[in-house]
């Protein structure tokens, strides 16, 4: 027996030297993907490509292993009885054990955590963040989140405790947990996914509205509308509802703002005494004349013009230069308020497709929400979606309580920093 245990100490060793290897790796690869100092970790390392090459082909260690730390375990009541006897003995390999909290992104934006490799280009921790069930002794199935939590961010437990005790829709902090040199924060896990994943699997994290800013006839309307990305998504009224608005629109202040991006180069161009391009200016102004003669003459009128021709004999005249510069400030003043007006439309149409899509116009929820933190005193640091829950029907893929427009959204990540610039 003794002989056998000495035979085993040096692969013990050995097994614990990778380890630490396997552990420095990871965080000397992921601090240089954040810092994009991946290139210079090549070089420093390329003596020992090898043997690099085959770390870096194994699973990524975050969590410390100090076998002398101390172990403390505090669990909310509901937890009582329920975690099992093996996460008592090693609280650390028991929570590092569990399953990677999906993210429901659907896209490969974020490591599998399978090697350090692809940490390379995709600088992210994914094992800090991980998922279980356990059954209380009702019967009661309780979904957790486990956070692994840096030394320096431990605040995070306490402004989470102390938000949910101030009323905000945020998880409940059901456990916190000291060993090996690590803490984990257990969370009642919501039945949710973050807004950032809400608004990819709708497609309405990236899209812009063209037919909120240029003039187009009915048939480029909806060419434009049936590329929008999220078109699969919506509702038969909201289309119509966006289609009625747009003509409204159109008629009310869009062929206008169009107008008036020529004509404020074509009279700054004159007061400025450049000619050069005003022909050019003219010639757009003359081919849209052509199209929409009625609602043109309607629009220079507003300006001291009675039709395309008055405007183009005014500016062959070219002489009177303070009349044009009083006329450029009238057509300054208008195009601010014209983009104004665009700007308004376009959030409002933004704010019905969301409505529409998701039940709720999410952004106004996320201001309430960073409202209510502010009024109870509580601030949080990164208001950015992917720390925005949203209650979610897996079923229906949709928000749940979308129909009766009573989706929810909680507050998650009370970390001190903000590390809004990642996504
Ligand atoms: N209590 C919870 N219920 C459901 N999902 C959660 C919960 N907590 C976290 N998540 C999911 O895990 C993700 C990461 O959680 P969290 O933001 O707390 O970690 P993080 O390390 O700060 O991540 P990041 O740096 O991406 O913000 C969240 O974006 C969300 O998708
Ligand atoms: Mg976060």
């Amino acid at each position: 027996m003794g002989e056998k245990r000495r035979e085993e100490q040096p692969e013990i060793e050995q097994e614990i030297m990778l380890e630490e290897l396997v552990r420095k790796t990871s965080k000397v690869v992921l601090h240089a993907a954040e810092k994009g100092r991946t290139r210079l970790f090549d070089v420093l390392t390329y003596k020992n490509i090898e043997k690099i090459n085959r770390i870096l082909d194994k699973k990524p260690i975050f969590y410390e292993n100090e076998q002398h730390a101390k172990t403390e375990i505090l669990l909310s009541p509901e937890l009582g009885e329920t975690m099992p006897a093996e996460f008592f003995e090693n609280p650390t390999q028991w929570i590092e054990s569990q399953n990677n909290i999906e993210r429901h992104y659907g896209d490969k934006s974020l490591p599998t955590g399978k090697n350090i490799k692809e940490m390379r280009y995709q600088s992210y921790d994914i094992s800090k963040v991980k998922e279980f069930s356990v059954t209380d002794e009702h019967g009661k199935y309780i979904k957790i989140v486990s956070k692994r939590i840096k030394p320096e961010e431990t605040s995070e437990i306490a402004l989470a405790v102390k938000a949910f005790a101030a009323g905000i829709p945020t998880p409940k902090v059901l456990g916190e947990i000291y060993d090996k040199g690590n803490t984990y924060a257990f969370f009642e896990k919501i039945d949710g996914i973050d807004l950032k994943a809400a608004l990819k699997k709708k497609k309405l994290d990236h899209y812009s509205l063209a037919f909120g800013v240029t003039d187009m006839d009915e048939e480029w309307f909806w060419k434009d509308f049936t590329n929008l990305p999220f078109k699969n998504f919506i509702s038969d009224v909201c289309r119509q509802e966006i289609f009625n608005n747009w003509k409204k629109a159109k008629k009310d202040f869009i062929l206008e703002r169009e107008i008036s991006i020529p004509l404020k180069d074509l009279f700054r161009d004159v007061s400025e005494r450049y000619f050069d391009q005003v022909e050019d200016k003219m010639e757009s102004l003359r081919w849209k004349n052509t199209l929409n003669k009625e609602a043109i003459d309607k629009i220079l009128k507003k300006y001291g013009f009675k039709n395309l021709d008055d405007l183009e004999n005014q500016k062959l005249e070219g002489a009177d230069l303070e009349k044009y510069k009083k006329l450029l400030k009238i057509i300054n003043r208008r195009a601010e308020i014209l983009s104004k007006k665009s700007t308004i439309f376009k959030d409002n149409l933004s704010a019905a497709i969301l409505k529409d899509i998701l039940g709720v116009d999410v952004n106004v929820e996320k201001e309430k929400l960073e409202k209510m933190c502010k009024e109870k005193g509580i601030e949080h640091k990164d208001f950015a979606d992917r720390n925005i829950l949203v209650g979610w029907d897996f079923e229906k893929d949709e928000p749940k309580g979308k129909d009766s427009g009573d989706v929810k959204l909680y507050v998650i990540d009370w970390e001190k920093k903000s590390k809004s610039n990642k996504k």
